[in-house]
């Protein structure tokens, strides 16, 4: 097949753009898609200037299904749709007393509708052999009281994953999950600037600081991912050596989660 092309969700953020470019690698075409053009365009030049991909962008926003459907109407015009990473994603900490319906249906929206909008899609246009990847979380088994809502976002998208490899097994279209583990992004960065407020004994230290000493309590190998680690494990399931993996849930994180 010619100009397979892949469409990585959230590739403006820390881990969509590590993905996208490690994605360059192994397909013809890479479409960069997150809510603002401007920023994909710079992601888009630095990506095309080491990598021999084409790399077209378009904004969207996963929520809205108009826009996936908008995307998806471009993206079949400039390749053959192969592969899907659902990188886009929202997260932050809320105590469960003090999540309002209106940000827990925004969580919903972005990490469990996006997900299921953008491979619905994807199932509707793609051309065999084909896969998706979805981004869930570890904070999808943590328990986090602080995470409810993200954390059952990013459950039922574990679980839409799981229908979708069922469903589309005999078309030649497969569905894997990986949960990231520490990431230091925009998403942890904010994190810790909540957490600095919220904790006075937090005060004197730097942001960094903060992230480290969690790393430190929470994953067994005492070491924060790095983006790239996540997308070794994206371009390992989009790929022909995963042929017969489908319906998968990788841990990236340190041995933090066991499954
Ligand atoms: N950083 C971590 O430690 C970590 C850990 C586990 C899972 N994740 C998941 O990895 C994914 C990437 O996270 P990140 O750390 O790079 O965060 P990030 O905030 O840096 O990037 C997320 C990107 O998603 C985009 N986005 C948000 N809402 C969108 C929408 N409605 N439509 C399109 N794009 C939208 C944002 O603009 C941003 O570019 C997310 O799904 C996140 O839940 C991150």
């Amino acid at each position: 097949m010619t100009n397979k092309l892949a469409i990585v969700t959230g590739a403006s953020g820390g881990l969509g753009l590590a993905i996208a470019s490690r994605i360059a690698e192994d397909f013809d075409t890479v479409m960069l898609t997150d809510l603002q053009e401007e920023r994909l365009s710079e992601v888009a030049e630095s990506i095309e200037s080491s990598t021999s991909a084409r790399v077209i962008v378009s904004a969207c926003d996963v929520s809205d299904q108009a826009q996936v459907a908008g995307l998806y109407d471009t993206a079949a015009r400039e390749g053959a749709i192969t592969g899907l990473v659902n990188a886009a994603g929202i997260g932050m900490f809320t105590p469960i007393a003090e999540i309002d319906v209106e940000l827990w249906d925004r969580v919903f929206a972005v990490n469990t509708r996006g997900t299921f909008l953008m491979s619905q899609h994807f199932i509707r246009t793609a051309q065999p052999p084909a896969a998706i990847v979805n981004i869930s979380s570890i904070g999808a088994r943590a328990g986090n009281d602080m995470l409810a809502h993200y954390g059952a976002s990013k459950a039922a998208v574990i679980e839409f994953s799981h229908a979708v490899a069922r469903g589309c097994a005999r078309t030649g279209i497969r569905s894997n999950t990986v949960m990231p583990g520490f990431i230091y992004t925009d998403m942890w960065r904010n994190t810790v600037a909540y957490l600095k407020q919220n904790d006075p004994s937090l005060a004197d230290l730097t942001t960094e600081q903060v992230f480290a000493g969690i790393v430190d309590q929470s994953i067994p190998m005492g070491r924060a991912q790095e983006p790239e680690d996540i997308a070794e494990a994206v371009a390992f399931f989009l790929s022909d050596r995963a042929k017969n993996i489908t319906g998968q849930t990788l841990a990236v994180d340190g041995g933090t989660v066991l499954t």
